[in-house]
């Protein structure tokens, strides 16, 4: 499969190519609530059950993960308060887990709460080696600005820098299975890692691939060859 291609496929589906053990770290930002909106047609997550959609789309995905990974290797998927508790017990046997708020820097909409943080789901089947010229602890709080430039609920690529930085060493391969804008593409280019990312929606995808060519030109987008691939299976 090649590195440094985000495909415009299903996640779930594309996963399947991917060798086993391959993967150094899972960096992803699915749609927090809109599987659950879209699926039933209900205005807002409502009820417990609801949640039981999200739960058991993440375990096929989690079953995936846990073929492509490396032993130790982290994941880290964005979530809102809700969605992190879903995620807790999903992923309860693995042996750490942990939660970063993302500090937005500004305060959102809502009554009485407004909200100024998001978070970071954590969890490693094994234990964590810190890039430590990077990183010598992972902060439980990280503040970077919120960017709405590409994609209604993009991440700041230098949020996802410190996180790939800190976390992973040069060369290492990150998945990003919903990747939007291609934010996690362009922060792993900046921090010379490589990437596997998927982006079901064609608009969205070719944002990424937009995105992508106006700050590398043609070299790492999906319409020009790369050099590096890992084996398919
Ligand atoms: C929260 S957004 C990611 C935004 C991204 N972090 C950025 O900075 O642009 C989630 C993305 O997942 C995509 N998506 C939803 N279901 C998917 C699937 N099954 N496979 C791949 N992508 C999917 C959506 O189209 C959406 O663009």
């Amino acid at each position: 499969m090649e590195l440094n291609i985000i495909y415009n496929e299903d996640c779930i589906e594309g996963m399947k190519k991917i060798p086993s053990a391959s993967i150094d770290m899972v960096l992803t930002d699915p749609p927090y609530t809109s599987p659950t909106v879209h699926a039933f047609g209900r205005q807002k997550v409502n009820r417990l059950s609801d949640l039981a959609i999200q739960e058991f789309y993440f375990a096929e995905i989690k079953k995936e993960w846990e073929r492509i990974l490396k032993p130790n290797a982290p994941v880290l998927i964005f979530c809102d308060d809700i969605y992190s508790a879903v995620l807790m017990g999903l992923f309860y046997e693995w042996q750490q887990k942990n939660l970063v708020i993302w500090d937005k820097g500004r305060i959102g909409m809502g009554n009485p709460f407004r909200k100024q943080h998001e978070l970071v789901f954590y969890a490693n089947r094994g234990s964590i080696e810190l890039n430590k010229t990077n990183m010598s602890h992972i902060p439980t709080v990280i503040k970077e600005t919120i960017t709405k430039e590409h994609h209604g609920a993009e991440k700041p690529v230098k949020l996802l820098m410190k996180l790939i930085d800190g976390l992973t060493k040069e060369n290492a391969t990150v998945l990003d299975c919903f990747m939007g804008s291609g934010s996690t593409a362009i922060a792993c280019l900046e921090t010379k890692r490589n990437y596997i990312g998927f982006e079901l929606d064609k608009s969205y995808y070719e944002t990424s691939q937009n995105r992508i060519y106006s700050l590398y030109g043609g070299l790492f987008s999906n319409s020009f060859s790369t050099e590096s691939s890992i084996e398919t299976e």
